[in-house]
């Protein structure tokens, strides 16, 4: 008598072991305007997240595909798609705007109050962070950014960066950012020790509640310290 064929046998053994730890996947991050796509992809660009797919859109915009790193795994995580903001959201958006009286002198005063705290922190609202492997790395995409806002004012002025070096304290981390073209004269600190943030604010990009603009935050950690910015919260 013939055993049961069995369908699977030829497939993968399935284990109660994942192949690859969760991880953060994707994020998806609106343009403002639809002739804000280009800008938004070149700051990505310039930032050195690399294209995967850019597909057009039926009304002229279009939808990014993006890696965070180009030569990772790749396995469905470390995505940004970038997309243009859809019109019933722009219309919400324009609807909050008009409510509070944004810009009017009847500007609701909860408004001033969260621009504030923004600016003070660039994380004080929604933001997204990367992990960012060399600190050599940021210096470069923080170079590129920099240079590209000073050759292209239209470009430059929906771009704002912000800097935050590590806690003073650490010698050979205090020496390393005083030698940093990005970091030697950065004033402000971070609020966990060894390791440094620098961001970019952008105006292309929209979400929070206003709709106003995204903070990208970058993040490099010293090795041999388990006590850091991202492991350890410090108030
Ligand atoms: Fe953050």
């Amino acid at each position: 008598m013939n055993e049961p064929h069995n369908a699977n046998e030829d497939a993968p053994e399935m284990t109660d072991t994942p192949a690859t730890p969760a991880t953060l996947g994707h994020v998806a991050i609106h343009y403002a305007k639809n002739e804000y796509g280009p800008m938004a992809a070149r700051l990505f660009k310039l930032l050195g997240f690399s294209v995967r797919e850019e597909i057009p859109l039926p009304d002229g915009s279009v939808f990014y595909h993006f890696l965070v790193d180009a030569d990772a795994t790749n396995n469905g995580d470390g995505i940004v798609y970038l997309s243009p903001l859809r019109r019933a959201h722009r219309w919400l958006y324009d609807s909050i705007h008009e409510a509070l009286g944004i810009g009017t002198e009847n500007e609701h005063p909860a408004v001033a109050k969260v621009r504030k705290s923004e600016a003070q922190d660039p994380e004080a609202g929604f933001h997204v962070g990367f992990l960012i492997p060399t600190l050599e790395r940021i210096e470069e995409a923080f170079a590129r950014v920099k240079a590209e806002a000073e050759a292209d004012p239209e470009f430059g002025r929906h771009v704002e960066i912000v800097l935050n070096r590590a806690k003073p304290g650490t010698p050979d981390i205090d020496a390393r950012l005083d030698a940093s073209p990005l970091y030697r004269d950065v004033t402000r600190h971070t609020y966990g020790r060894n390791g440094v943030q620098a961001f970019v604010r952008t105006d292309l990009l929209c979400s929070g509640p206003l709709g106003d603009d995204v903070v990208i935050e970058f993040d490099y950690v010293f090795p041999g310290y388990p006590d850091n910015i991202l492991t350890k919260t410090e108030m």
